[in-house]
């Protein structure tokens, strides 16, 4: 922690979006032109893109609006709970290290996420800055059962607070993904600790592309889009509030008081798709989803309900 300090502080420094000299940089942390040249080696690792111009200084190329907990609180309206990590490998993880200690509904954000995970090991590109890293610790009542409508519902959500800021047709894609104009915008990664009586506990983690550029190709190897600029301070307060209040609501409720929410949102409904399992395809046309959480899919007539966390859906058009 103690080496990303002063990278840190340089960046909140070159957050303004304005030229700083090396000379002014150098003074204000009482090193060398050539120090300042290592922690800006380190922004450009986590991801930061910026200029550096001679006889000007340094420059990023889009001004940087960093989260800050006094206006997460203030948008929420009162003590938020989230907690601000600059730098940290996953955001899921830090909550899952912590679980035991945790208050349901808790929540931390990250800058930079060194090692964000998506589903069966798969890779999430976070740079620095520029999307939303966000995970919150839920306590089921209902136990594991209630786990796959769990991010079904957190899709619906988390899809109306971004439609509702940026006013984009924001879609949902079976079983965990955010769709805008057919590209990846969004994942959603739930993982459940340990039960203790009849309770399950879930890390919800969401990953939102806002203004990403240049994604490394090696982990991004799909379709992918960005929301554009929001305030991200805000977007973090409206996405605590309505986790909070549609949690409850599906605890108490279920799957069953979504379903109108899901075939409005639904990216694929009546659209030719392929499942892939393992190395099996199957190919049908998407009908929505059942009560359970199961796609549906017909197929020669017939609708046929699938689930499991080992099931990829693809367009097949
Ligand atoms: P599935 O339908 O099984 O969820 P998926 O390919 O979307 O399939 P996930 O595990 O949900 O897989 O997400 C991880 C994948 O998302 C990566 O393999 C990569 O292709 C893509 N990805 C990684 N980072 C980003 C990002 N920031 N924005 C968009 N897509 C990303
Ligand atoms: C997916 O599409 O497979 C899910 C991607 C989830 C990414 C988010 S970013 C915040 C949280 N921390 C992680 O390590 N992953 C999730």
């Amino acid at each position: 922690m103690r080496s990303q300090q002063n990278p840190l502080k340089l960046i909140e420094i070159l957050a303004d979006g304005k030229s700083h000299s090396g000379e002014e940089l150098a003074a204000v942390f009482g090193i060398t032109r050539a120090g300042i040249n290592k922690y800006i080696k380190v922004l450009r690792e986590w991801g930061i893109t910026l200029n550096s111009i001679q006889g000007k200084g340094y420059c990023l190329t889009s001004p940087l609006d960093l989260f800050n907990k006094a206006k997460i609180d203030h948008y929420y309206g009162a003590d938020s709970d989230v907690e601000i990590l600059p730098i940290i490998d996953s955001t899921n993880q830090y909550l899952l290290d912590r679980i035991d200690t945790l208050q349901s509904g808790h929540s931390c954000v990250a800058e930079f996420q060194s090692k964000a995970r998506g589903r069966r090991g798969r890779k999430w590109f976070a740079p620095f800055g520029s999307n939303l890293y966000f995970s919150m610790y839920w306590r089921l009542e209902q136990g594991i059962a209630a786990a796959m409508g769990l991010s079904l519902v957190v899709g619906i959500v988390i899809a109306d607070t971004l439609r509702e800021l940026s006013g984009q047709n924001i879609k949902v894609k079976w079983p965990n993904d955010l769709y805008l104009n057919d590209q990846k915008l969004a994942g959603i990664l739930i993982e459940l600790a340990g039960k203790t009586g009849d309770y399950a506990h879930a890390v919800i983690g969401i990953g939102v592309n806002l203004n990403m550029t240049n994604p490394d190709t090696d982990i991004v190897n799909q379709a992918w889009a960005n929301l554009g600029q929001v305030d991200r301070n805000l977007l973090v307060a409206k996405v605590i509030k309505a986790l909070k209040v549609n949690l409850i609501k599906f605890e108490q409720q279920g799957l069953t008081a979504f379903m109108t929410d899901w075939n409005r949102l639904d990216n694929f409904i009546n659209r030719p798709v392929k499942l892939l399992i393992g190395e099996n395809i199957i190919r049908g046309i998407a009908k929505g989803i059942n009560d359970q959480g199961a796609l549906l899919l017909e197929q020669n007539g017939t609708i046929n309900a699938y689930i499991g966390g080992e099931i990829s859906l693809r367009s097949d058009e």
